[in-house]
């Protein structure tokens, strides 16, 4: 949710800093722009609304400079707009700042400026910080200082980056509750948002923690606190290469992702299992046997794609350790004052680790004495710094905007912990083994799902002109159907929603009429019978289905078969062909499939 990229050193800084903003893309996508410390002396700017290429054609030929830094932007205070696009700066032209966050008391900053005088040209929180840098730079001798005053002022979070006119050498960043990783060159530095907008420059990357700021200068760098007491850091090498950040051939990145997850669900499960014993290792966690077993209920939190793999999560948890747990979204437990409880163990999900709700609840958990574990993708993310411990789902890069191979290894993460627990508890070695086997399946379950997906393609342009659709699911069904249903709605902008199936004649059955279908998520256990009462149910008011089967259902229309696994799996398998469904439904909508309209990754915002 905004993505700010930097670089100094000898190249022409332009060029670096629209790739570093085309890789930063997914973060948000309403306006971009860049600054530059010029050649010739003093700052040039260039801003545009729209796309990052919106900005590339209206920069000037001559933006040459050795300095730099730039933004795109998801707005939250005033609309997209070149006037409120990034960088901000101050009246002088001297400062210029990119800002990734909030700033909570913008709003009496900016009539403090306004009531001495001061024409502010945006409606936006982070311009403030311009005139406050520039202000504090009057008694203040350094660059660091200034922004350290400037800082001293604001309530909020915030990643920034700061280029001052005076201070060609240099670039000032600080870190409170947005990331900022730095990315040390051969006499040059990078500072970003992500590593994606660095690693094809460099692997070595130092993250900054909250509270840390840094100068940069091209063949050095420093960093200290916003008190301004030096801290020390040990450069990390970046997991990831370049490449796993590019299309691959693919035409998007949510094919390349969907398509990508078998290799996805084979790395989460590698090197995690003894087969002799049918347990699990997972060597993060930080929670050992005798700990284990204190814990009576476990709470899962997370955010959208996020909650519902932790739904799935709880009924494996309840499955296979026979120990009470649910999820909750993790923005509605953080502000219901819940009640803590010492014996509960607590699991914040997150693919960037970054989503500002999820990561105030571990904050709020923790102030409360609670143990929290992450379930987190991004390596050294915030979420995964701020728990205990945890369990990282190693899905690699997810660019999509929408959340695809990273639901699904956080399920399969999930399942290898509820194996876990349940292995110290009751689960037998038989009922371990039988579990391991089936997680051993899905990688080749999913490439046989995956290969279907002509069938899938064919399904969908019949679906694309739904004017809603209804998902529905019981028990194991259920968290799929939601699922399916954000995908598509947030995919292919067609409204959807899921119930459970059971609720269906409880009010939603209204809406069934020919235009409204209805797709049945129904695994071959135990509610099959109920589920396909349910499907006569539809039938006689003239709705369609699709069902997502394990044998072919001759009450719907249509039948995606899905390969059987061990029951308490199925949720991870079946809902593989509705991220084809909701994938092919918004390319015969021409949808802008990995940036959907008012969406950004990592939502770092409340
Ligand atoms: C949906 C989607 C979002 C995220 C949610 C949480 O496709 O991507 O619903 O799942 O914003 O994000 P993370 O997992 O980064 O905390």
């Amino acid at each position: 949710m905004c993505g700010i990229v930097g670089y100094i050193g000898k190249r022409d800084t332009a060029p670096l800093l629209l790739e570093g903003l085309q890789r930063l893309e997914y973060r948000g996508y309403d306006s971009a722009g860049i600054a530059v410390q010029s050649r010739t002396g003093g700052l040039r700017t260039a801003k545009a609304k729209g796309r990052v290429r919106e900005l590339e054609s209206r920069l000037p030929k001559r933006f040459a400079g050795t300095a730099g830094i730039a933004h795109t932007r998801w707005a939250t205070h005033g609309v997209p707009s070149d006037a409120n696009a990034h960088p901000h700066v101050d009246p002088t032209g001297k400062v210029a700042v990119v800002h990734n966050g909030i700033i909570d008391n913008a709003a009496a900053l900016r009539a403090a400026l306004e009531a001495e005088g001061v024409a502010l040209a945006s409606e936006t929180d982070t311009e403030v910080l311009a005139h406050l840098i520039a202000d504090a730079h009057q008694d203040q001798h350094t660059l660091e200082g200034a922004v350290q005053k400037a800082l001293s002022r604001v309530e909020g979070t915030y990643g920034i980056a700061v280029l001052h006119a005076d201070f060609p050498d240099r670039i000032v960043v600080a870190r409170n509750g947005s990331p900022v990783v730095l990315g040390i060159g051969e006499r040059e530095m990078f500072v970003a948002s992500d590593v994606a907008a660095l690693v094809s420059h460099t692997r070595q990357v130092v993250t900054l923690d909250d509270g840390e700021m840094a100068t940069i200068k091209a063949d050095d760098y420093r960093t200290y606190t916003t008190e301004g007491s030096r801290t020390s850091t040990t450069p990390e090498t970046v997991e990831w290469a370049a490449e796993s950040y590019d299309m691959g051939g693919h035409d998007t990145y949510m094919h390349k992702e969907i398509a990508e997850q078998a290799d996805a669900v084979d790395r989460v499960l590698r090197g995690r299992i003894d087969d002799r014993f049918a347990t699990v290792h997972l060597g993060g966690l930080n929670l050992d046997a005798r700990a284990a077993r204190g814990v009576r209920r476990v709470k899962i939190l997370g955010c959208g794609s996020a909650y519902h793999a932790g739904m799935i999560g709880a009924q494996l948890i309840e499955e296979l350790a026979r120990m009470p747990a649910d999820a909750e979204p993790a923005s509605e437990f953080r502000y219901r004052n819940p009640v803590v409880d010492p014996d509960t163990l607590y699991l914040a999900v997150s693919q960037s680790g970054e989503t500002y709700d999820t990561l105030a609840a571990v904050q709020e958990l923790k102030r409360k004495g609670a143990r929290v574990l992450g379930v987190v993708n991004v390596v050294g993310s915030a979420i995964a710094r701020e728990t205990d411990g945890g369990v990282y789902v190693h899905a690699g890069p997810e660019v999509c905007v929408v959340s695809t191979k990273c639901f699904t290894n956080t399920a399969v993460a999930l399942g290898l912990l509820a194996l876990h627990l349940g292995r110290i508890r009751d689960l037998s070695v038989a009922d371990g083994k039988r579990i391991i086997a089936g997680l051993r399946r899905l990688p080749a379950q999913i490439t046989e799902v995956l290969r279907n997906e002509a069938a899938i393609e064919k399904l969908a342009a019949d679906y694309a002109s739904a004017r809603s659709m209804l998902f529905v699911g019981r028990v194991r069904g259920y968290p799929v159907a939601r699922e399916a249903s954000l995908k598509l709605k947030e995919v292919s902008y067609i409204h959807a929603e899921a119930y459970p199936a059971s609720e269906l004649k409880h009010g939603p059955l209204a809406l069934i009429e020919p235009a409204v279908p209805t797709v049945a998520i129904m695994p071959d256990d135990d509610l099959l019978d109920k589920n396909s009462a349910t499907l006569e149910e539809i039938k006689a008011r003239q709705g369609s289905i699709l069902a997502v089967a394990h044998q072919e259902q001759q009450k719907a229309d249509h039948t995606i078969v899905v390969p059987r696994n061990e029951p308490e799996l199925d949720p991870i398998l079946l809902g593989i062909p509705l991220q084809l469904l909701a994938y092919h439904t918004a390319l015969s909508l021409g949808r802008d499939i990995d940036k959907p309209r008012n969406l950004a990754k990592s939502v770092t915002v409340e």
